[in-house]
């Protein structure tokens, strides 16, 4: 037997390809074909149903009985899979005679050509060939196309091409809680501009050329101005670059994403949003939290300690659990004006620090107690403040981590 071992990538577009057979094989074959623009020739004496799709929208033609010498004048390339072995055989002949690379599905002794297993992310193209093993083959591939979907194996192109721009939620500090989108966004990045409280483990992942600015968002310590941010977007997309910025929890949640975003669209520049697990919610759930349960609440509100006025009467009238960020400068504030329009002074309080990191340590107390026992323990931001009955869950509900 030959053996297989000169890969090649065809321009079948326009040129005739021959396929001998009308089963199943013969129409994955052909509906191949077609999508890379070839002129399919099928002789078959019949054909299967996905097969007279293809023929019936009028982009194979079809010779509709046995195969007959001559059939594979004009050809460039042969695949036979009638599924009778003297036919197959006789195809073979022919083509080797006229100098036609044959595929031939069931015998591989006599095939000059073999298709390989494929996987098509991007514009990236794996063809994997195992020696003769096409299960092995598919697996392979299969594994190869998971691990390019997901970024794991980078996609990076080194050609000049469109920049963009991405706004990527990375979740809110575990690297293994950013979305598959996020991550293969990452890997195709030519420049990350991350912040703080993005997973930060991920960017040791990135190829080594791969430029990481630091745009900070520390409190009260910001290390460069939201407008910078936008400029810095913009001016690397425009020349070409793929720009992901990568910030914590979800982008439109409490980051500004919206005004990036925004500025992006507004300078005429291509930007996709990829939504992330925020901390309001994932915080506190891995603290054994979960913001709403049924027969203690259906409600939650998520507010922010840092920007602008709070409505404390509407905060304190309902039976919701409420979430909040970037509060712990406030928390004396936010304790004192909840008990003041109403919230009962024993109503649980969690703080949760650093949640889905190693570093994750929860508080619990009540309105009334938290003040104290934050000061006490030294409690410090990044946290989410929870306020509600749902924290009473944490004892039956809490893991190892929280
Ligand atoms: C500017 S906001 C950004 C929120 C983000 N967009 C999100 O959806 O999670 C930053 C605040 O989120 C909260 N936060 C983010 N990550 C956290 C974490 N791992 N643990 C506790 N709080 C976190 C803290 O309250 C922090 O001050």
């Amino acid at each position: 037997m030959s053996t297989p071992d000169y890969p090649l990538l065809l321009d079948v577009t326009g040129r005739r390809v021959v396929v001998v057979g009308g089963g199943p094989v013969a129409a994955r074959r052909v509906s191949s074909l077609v999508a890379c623009g070839a002129e399919v020739r099928v002789v078959a004496p019949y054909v299967c149903e996905s097969l007279w799709e293809l023929v019936g929208a009028g982009r194979v033609t079809l010779a509709l009985r046995e195969y007959t010498p001559g059939d594979l004048d004009g050809a460039w390339l042969v695949h036979t899979c009638s599924g009778d072995a003297s036919v197959d055989a006789a195809v073979a002949r022919e083509a080797d005679a006229q100098r036609i690379w044959c595929v031939h599905a069931g015998d591989s002794q006599t095939a000059t050509a073999w298709t390989p297993a494929v996987a098509r992310v991007g514009e990236a193209v794996v063809a994997v060939s195992a020696g003769g093993d096409p299960r092995c083959a598919q697996r392979l591939r299969n594994g190869i196309a998971a691990a390019l979907a997901d970024g794991s194996l980078p996609l990076r192109r080194h050609r000049a091409g469109e920049g963009h721009v991405a706004l990527v939620g990375g979740g809110p500090g575990d690297p293994a809680l950013i979305t598959v989108r996020g991550r293969q966004l990452l890997g195709q990045a030519d420049v990350v501009v991350v912040d703080r409280l993005a997973p930060r483990a991920l960017l040791d992942q990135l190829d080594d050329d791969v430029e990481v600015v630091e745009a900070g968002k520390a409190p009260h310590a910001h290390t460069m101005t939201q407008e910078a941010i936008n400029d810095l977007l913009i001016e690397r997309a425009r020349s070409g670059q793929r720009v992901v910025r990568l910030k914590g929890g979800d982008p439109f949640v409490l980051g500004r994403g919206g005004e990036e975003a925004l500025a992006c669209r507004t300078a005429g520049v291509e930007v996709e949003v990829v939504p992330g697990i925020t901390s309001a919610i994932a915080v506190p759930a891995a603290a054994g939290i979960p913001v709403t349960h049924r027969g203690i609440t259906s409600r939650f509100t998520i507010v922010s300690g840092h920007d602008g006025p709070i409505d404390w009467p509407s905060l304190a009238a309902t039976t919701q659990t409420l979430v909040f960020l970037m509060g712990v400068a406030r928390l004396a504030e936010i304790t004192e004006r909840l008990i003041a329009h109403g919230l009962a002074a024993d109503t649980p309080v969690a703080i949760i620090e650093r949640g889905t990191t190693p570093q994750q340590r929860t508080t619990v107390a009540t309105l009334a107690t938290i003040q104290s026992t934050a000061d006490h323990r030294q409690v410090r931001s990044p946290a989410v403040i929870v306020v509600g009955d749902v924290v009473a869950l944490r004892g039956r509900l809490e893991t190892t981590q929280s």
